[in-house]
């Protein structure tokens, strides 16, 4: 049986699911891979805190150069949050030729080039199945599960913290504010939230998921990113009555014209599959030229999920077949960068709310004016005026050219029909 000394950097949740996994249940490793794990360095910068566990097989210290002076490690489980020192201690770990398995979404999304090419120079890899969805094995599924296909769209829910508040939103009809207190108190979501609900965290597991489905650099700063932070207990409402709820939603569509990719709040027909994965659940609905539709579900986040997949990858790295299976991709080592297509040629379903006077013509008028850019109406609703006359108009449309949607959207702003600037909502 091959005995595998692992380095952890960085022991908090996850590095303490890790323990706990390997600690529990080792025999896992011996019957199903015939690996004998064991921890043998943990660095952390709070060796002496008493974390209520205790793995036998390591020496817990705060000096990384006891790990990387030590040529029995050939795997480090780096755990460090942040871009800065994670990339330093990510470069001294290749350096000293570490392989790398890593739960850091950003720090990929942001320095995986150059991450990925110091790699390939010191000839050992970085597995990174934890930094998407926790979890769901989604980066071994795109890689090996659905390698038959032609990737034709990915429809993705990547943030629990997100979804569990829009889910309380819908469920309770919170505002967004509640929601999130609420999430907070629960543990779904960070005492500073603000990657997780501007959508940066989604955009960087997006990022990272079309580079693998679509070959090539993915430009993050060209990446298309709104969060929910400022969705109001209205747009919920005004989902529902169109039939839809709002999840916060990741797309990567190819087109011969470029990819299509965004991460928006986008109102989701009520019996489409990804409308009923709540909570602080994650769901990646991916479309398969071959397969055609796949939907994952799962957790994203926890020490658990997140341990499951950091696991999953080590097993890989250690009997050598991540080595094969990502040199076979060179995820990211790609010179190709993708093209990605403009937001004004995207081709897209929406949802507009007019706020207009209670008074003959006015649903005329908005229809013509939408007409009139060649917007075809998928449903439209009016509810009864308030007591000052003011009533909500909803459209949804048919998928069309965004910048005709938004030519429709100015002119009708423009004509007076409104009583204050329409909303808009991309729709699924
Ligand atoms: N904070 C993320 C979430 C998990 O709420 O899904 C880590 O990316």
């Amino acid at each position: 049986m091959e005995r595998c000394a692992l380095g952890l950097i960085g022991w908090g949740t996850v590095g303490g699911g890790v323990v706990d996994i390997l600690t529990r249940d080792a025999a896992l490793f011996r019957e199903r891979c015939g690996l004998d794990l064991y921890l043998k360095t943990i660095v952390t910068r709070t060796p002496a805190r008493d974390r209520g566990q205790k793995p036998a097989s390591a020496t817990i210290t705060d000096r990384v150069d006891v790990l990387l002076n030590d040529p029995d490690i050939r795997t480090v489980i780096h755990l460090v949050g942040g871009t800065t020192a994670a990339k330093d201690l990510c470069v001294a770990c290749l350096k000293a030729g570490k392989h790398i398995v890593t739960a850091n979404k950003a720090l990929l999304a942001e320095h995986g080039d150059e991450l990925f090419a110091l790699a390939a120079k010191h000839q050992v890899t970085i597995a990174f199945e934890a930094a998407v969805a926790g979890g769901i094995p989604i980066i071994a599924a795109l890689r090996d599960g659905l390698v038959a296909n032609r990737i034709e769209g990915i429809y993705a829910i990547l943030n629990g913290t997100c979804n569990y508040i829009l889910t309380r939103m819908t469920e309770d009809g919170k505002d967004y504010g509640a929601a999130l207190t609420e999430a907070q108190e629960l543990g779904y979501a960070e005492a500073d939230p603000t990657l997780d609900v501007n959508g940066t965290d989604t955009a960087h597991k997006l990022a990272i998921l079309a580079r693998i489905a679509f070959h090539g650099r993915i430009p993050l700063a060209e990446l298309r990113c709104e969060g929910i932070d400022k969705l109001t207990a209205q747009d919920i409402e005004s989902a529902r009555t169109m039939g839809a709820c709002i999840k916060l939603l990741a797309v990567a569509k190819p087109s011969t014209r470029g990819l299509e990719l965004r991460v928006a709040p986008t109102l989701i027909p009520i019996d489409h599959p990804l409308a009923s994965v709540n909570k602080n659940y994650n769901g990646i609905y991916v479309h398969g030229s071959a397969a055609g539709p796949t939907l994952l579900v799962g957790q994203g986040a926890g020490a658990l999920p997140t341990a499951s997949a950091v696991l999953a990858d080590v097993v890989d790295v250690c009997t050598g077949r991540y080595l094969a299976t990502a040199s076979r991709f060179q995820f990211f080592t790609s010179a190709h960068a993708v093209p990605l297509l403009p937001e004004s040629d995207e081709v897209t379903s929406s949802y507009a709310r007019f706020i207009v006077a209670d008074k003959p013509g006015v649903l005329a008028g908005i229809t013509g004016l939408l007409s009139k850019q060649g917007v075809s109406v998928l449903n439209i609703h009016q509810g009864t005026p308030n007591q000052s006359g003011q009533a909500l108009i909803e459209v949804s449309t048919h998928p069309l050219k965004s910048a005709d949607f938004f030519a429709a959207i100015h002119a009708i702003d423009q004509s007076g029909l409104t009583l204050k600037p329409t909303v808009t909502l991309r729709r699924l």
